[in-house]
């Protein structure tokens, strides 16, 4: 079945249904698995979360256990956290420092690049029996954009950079916001454990429909701060009064594009952050002017990414406030 025949999409009438079946077949899961999340470029980690030679986190990616880890000459690898003798979990500890990795059950050894260094009993294999051919299998394909590591199973998929698209934009205006140019992962980790399709976790991300109702705790502590929002102008399709909407950024990844409301964008939305916090807000924008110029100082400042935010991904890049 095509992904046509699942959904209504007319402009004319602005109607957009969902067959709800996509939510819960397991034919359409296993399709998505081969068509998308097998070909497409899956975020694994952040430079910053391995500082040292051997630092490594292991994790799942698209499904697949791996281990993204640096090993002791300063190369960033993501392994297959899968033994290729007969496929036990390798290394079972979410993160560490490790120079090598051993497999509990018959204990082969691998180097924190992958390699095969050690066979219990080896002198009893065949005599062809060549350890560099068994080393940890690696994904297809592995590159960084500005310090974001992703994967992808398909050789042939186009660079990370094409595949990106617009969502480069608003990973660049994260990073602006350093003075070095770089940023940290910083420890500490919100997990969430949905029982849902993938695909509403992804679109709920830009869904800033449900803020008023789910989040209406949220937004009356803000304005009990005294942050005052103007309403949003008559059919203007936006839901939330920050003059912001759902950004379509190419290949799959959106995005939604608030002003920020959090700092001090204009002097009659407040301080959120309170009269203590108002020196080093206005150091850290006049330092912003001064290295990027007033215009792309207040992109960054004023652009949601200053609080956080969220690219979605059908794939799977995502951040979070
Ligand atoms: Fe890993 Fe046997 S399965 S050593």
């Amino acid at each position: 079945m095509s992904a046509r025949s699942y959904i209504v999409d007319d402009r004319e009438k602005k109607t957009f249904l969902l067959d709800r079946e996509v939510l819960v077949s397991e034919d359409v899961l296993r399709q998505e698995m081969a068509r998308i999340f097998a070909r497409c470029w899956i975020y694994v980690g952040h430079a910053s979360e391995l500082k040292k030679p051997g630092d490594f986190r292991s994790r799942k990616v698209a499904g697949r256990p791996v281990i993204f880890c640096h090993n002791q000459g300063g190369t960033v690898h993501c392994l297959f956290n899968t033994c290729r003798h007969r496929g036990a979990i390798v290394c079972t500890e979410r993160d560490g420092n490790r120079r090598r990795f051993q497999c509990i059950y018959h204990g082969w050894t691998y180097g924190n690049d992958g390699r095969l260094v050690g066979v219990p009993g080896d002198d009893a294999y065949a005599e062809g029996f060549d350890k560099a051919l068994h080393g940890l299998r690696r994904p297809a394909r592995f590159e960084e954009y500005r310090g974001f590591w992703f994967m992808c199973l398909d050789a042939n998929v186009a660079p990370l950079v094409d595949y990106l698209a617009g969502a480069k934009d608003y990973i660049d205006l994260v990073i602006d916001q350093s003075p070095s140019g770089q940023m940290e992962i910083i420890a500490g980790v919100q997990e969430y454990d949905v029982a849902a399709n993938w695909k509403l976790m992804v679109e709920n991300s830009v869904d800033d429909y449900h803020l008023p109702s789910t989040h209406s705790t949220w937004l009356n502590f803000m304005a009990n701060s005294g942050v005052k929002l103007e309403p949003p102008p008559k059919d203007s399709g936006q839901v939330l009064p920050t003059k912001g909407l759902a950004v379509e950024l190419g290949n799959g990844h959106f995005t939604t594009d608030n002003i920020n409301f959090r700092g001090r964008p204009v002097a009659k939305w407040i301080p959120l952050y309170g009269e203590p916090a108002k020196a080093e807000i206005d150091a850290i924008r006049s330092e912003l002017v001064a290295r990027l110029g007033p215009e792309r100082a207040n992109r960054v400042a004023d652009s949601p990414t200053a609080s956080g935010f969220i690219i979605a991904s059908c794939p799977g890049l995502r951040g979070g406030y």
